[in-house]
């Protein structure tokens, strides 16, 4: 089932905001007008098990991206697993299952899929594992991982970008409406970045 656009979002997870991992998620997305937010540019800080950071930037951006129904994880490879920034957030939901588990349970029945980017021409064994378990945990639906390999000079192949936009076209509708960027303004709040045709 292909997800609109507006119920679709991208959270990126990369040291480089321009690099290979926004480049394929560009190629997922494939000109569709899919909000993002860049794990980069928000402020939230590692898991704490006395929840003193819980007036930093992690609620109120679950709260913002949790009336969405697909998410698209989007992190580089980065020694065989997901980078630091989606590690931070990942620990993180545990938040949503010990001082909001109200906001944890509106996670159910979401769909999940991840963007991951690499050199290496597969991806590592066992990297879906964590979003799988997670997902299955969580009561969220675990959609699938689209893994995009770049060579040494970070290009990627035609038929690997190919096989990007088949796959961002099995994910996400076409549909464009003039509604696609009439959300509430809490989404404002946040570093979320549109995606350009
Ligand atoms: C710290 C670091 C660790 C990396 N580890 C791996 C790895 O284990 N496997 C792999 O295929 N590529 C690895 N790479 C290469 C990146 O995954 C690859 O260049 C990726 O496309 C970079 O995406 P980005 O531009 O969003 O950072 C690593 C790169 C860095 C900087």
């Amino acid at each position: 089932m292909a997800f609109p656009p507006q119920e679709t979002v991208v959270i990126l997870g990369t040291s480089r905001d321009d690099g290979n991992t926004w480049g394929t998620v560009q190629a997922v997305l494939g000109g569709r007008p899919v909000e993002v937010v860049n794990l980069s540019d928000t402020r939230f800080t590692a898991y704490d098990y006395r929840h003193r950071n819980e007036g930093d930037g992690f609620l109120p951006l679950v709260e913002a991206i949790v009336g969405k129904s697909f998410w698209i994880l989007a992190t580089p490879v980065y020694w065989y697993s997901m980078s630091a920034q989606l590690k931070v957030f990942f620990d993180r939901l545990s938040d949503l299952i010990t001082i909001r588990k109200d906001l944890g349970r509106l996670l159910r029945g979401k769909s999940v899929a991840v963007v991951a980017s690499g050199t290496d021409e597969a991806i590592p064994d066992g990297f879906e594992v964590p979003f799988q378990r997670t997902c299955g945990y969580l009561g969220m639906k675990y959609v699938g991982t689209f893994y995009l390999p770049y060579g040494k000079d970070d290009c990627a192949s035609s038929s690997h970008l190919e096989a990007a936009r088949k796959v961002g076209a099995a994910w996400i509708s076409t549909q464009r409406t003039s509604e696609n960027f009439s959300h509430g303004r809490s989404w404002r709040l946040w570093p979320l970045r549109a995606a350009r045709y």
